[in-house]
């Protein structure tokens, strides 16, 4: 069973490349089966999640071409069935845009429904209310969820919460219904404005992206497409506190400065410095950490998938800080875990306190879910002495060459699959 092995103390230092956004790239990889002609999409992570949904895609028939490695081609002309229920899509919470993508063109969808991180309950009730409204018949049943319409009139639909996942797959049946939808109470993440121009490049006529309102005017069909995905915010945040959280001093490339505001305005408030250019942001840690407070908050407050990164590097910050979870109600799961690297923290309801320490310890660690395992990592790479960190398949949900970009920093970590791989690398390690 493969892990991470993890020798802490070394500060990060060095500049890491990031790739495409995975929050972007599972709404757009769907929104491709919505035209028979051939979509081209660059910046495409290499990642599990992303992997699994183009594997369920070729199940239904869909023909996905990998012409490089985060390049890939889609055609959805000769999909066979309206039905994705393969082993592999429950395994993903996006599974569900193939509902909205697939609702909009053939007017008939069913999808097993979705899996993905136990962070909270993961309701989907605004999706099926947007689809109703739409004029869609949605049913559960026997673990699928089936909708289906004559057609689809557009809809003024207000969302009783903010919901990235609902935002984005309104939007897409939304986009080939007739007349115009708005909704309002509407997510703005970047990754939601990202499917908004793919499906306006592919003829979509989407305004307001980005903003708690987004009008849809249906169109009858779309085309083609060749477009480039966003940089992953969450990735890139990850590796800007591995900086905090090592003492180090780390650039992040090939990203969006206004897309990451929120994270660099934390990251100041804790006593890095921060520099910024068109393309790139620098974090360096130079003095100690100080204490502060964080609520997580919808874009663009500061992001709920920064949680427990945060939370790592306040657990080493003088003083005591208060990190309050508003957006999921199971999100501090990883607490246990840095307790027993020394943390000291104490989580009510849905509020974390923390009191500081200077340093972690090492120990043996379990990955929660896939950004309370990448924060774990981060703790790890701090702590003094040896650590190992299992369940990595979640981490490698979401994070491509985790271990390889981490290494290219400066740290010591590998992934290794057996106790005598785990024994070489204590030796090499001392
Ligand atoms: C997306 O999940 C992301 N996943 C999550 O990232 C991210 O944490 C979340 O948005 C918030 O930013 C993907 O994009 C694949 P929501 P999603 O709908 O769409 C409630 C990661 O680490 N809600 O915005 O599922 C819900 O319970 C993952 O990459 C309803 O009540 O999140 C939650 O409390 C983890 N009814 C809140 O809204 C609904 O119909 C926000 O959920 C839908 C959501």
């Amino acid at each position: 069973m493969e892990i991470y092995a993890i020798k802490g103390g070394n500060p990060l230092v060095g500049e890491v490349e990031i790739g495409g956004a995975k929050n972007a790239a599972l709404p757009i990889i769907a929104a491709s089966l919505m035209t028979d002609e051939t979509v081209h999409i660059d910046n495409v992570p290499d990642v599990r999640d992303t992997n699994v949904l183009l594997k369920s895609m070729e199940s239904m028939g869909v023909i996905v071409d990998r012409n490089a490695r985060h390049r890939v081609t889609i055609n959805a002309s000769h999909i066979h069935d309206y039905i994705a229920d393969d082993d592999n899509i429950k395994k993903i919470r996006a599974s569900y845009y193939l509902i909205g993508a697939m609702l909009g063109k053939y007017k008939e969808a069913q999808v097993a429904l979705p899996g993905g991180c136990n962070i909270g309950s993961r309701a989907i009730d605004q999706h099926i209310k947007g689809f109703k409204a739409l004029g869609a018949e949605v049913t559960i049943e026997y673990g699928l969820i089936k909708a289906k319409a004559d057609k689809l009139v557009g809809s003024h639909i207000y969302m009783d919460v903010v919901s990235v996942g609902a935002t984005i797959n309104v939007m897409m049946a939304a986009a080939l219904a007739e007349g115009t939808t708005i909704i309002e109470n509407s997510a703005k993440e970047p990754h939601v404005v990202d499917l908004a121009n793919f499906l306006n490049s592919m003829g979509a006529n989407i305004k307001g992206a980005g903003t708690d309102v987004i009008r849809i005017k249906g169109v009858s069909k779309l085309h083609g497409s060749d477009y480039t995905i966003i940089p992953d915010q969450i990735e890139a945040g990850t590796f800007m506190f591995a900086a905090a959280i090592t003492r180090g001093d780390v650039t992040v490339k090939n990203v969006i400065p206004k897309h990451l505001e929120s994270i660099s305005a934390k990251l100041l408030e804790i006593g890095c410095e921060i520099e910024e250019s068109d393309d790139a942001v620098r974090v360096v840690s130079s003095k100690p950490l100080i204490h502060t407070h964080v609520k997580t908050l919808p874009y663009p407050g500061f992001p709920t998938d920064m949680q427990p990164q945060i939370a790592v590097a306040l657990a080493l910050s003088q003083g005591t800080s208060i990190v309050t979870e508003s957006i999921f109600e199971n999100r501090f799961k990883y607490v246990d875990e840095l307790t027993r690297m020394g943390a000291n923290i104490k989580v009510e309801g849905n509020t974390a306190i923390i009191d500081g320490i200077s340093k972690y310890t090492g120990a043996s660690l379990m990955a929660p879910d896939l950004r309370a395992g990448a924060a774990l990592v981060l703790a790890a790479l701090s702590a003094e002495g040896f650590s190992t960190v299992e369940d990595i398949h979640y981490i490698e949900r979401g994070y491509e060459d985790f271990p390889l970009k981490l290494q290219g920093l400066g740290a010591q970590i590998e992934k290794v699959d057996s106790d005598r791989e785990l024994r070489k690398f204590k030796l090499k390690i001392g």
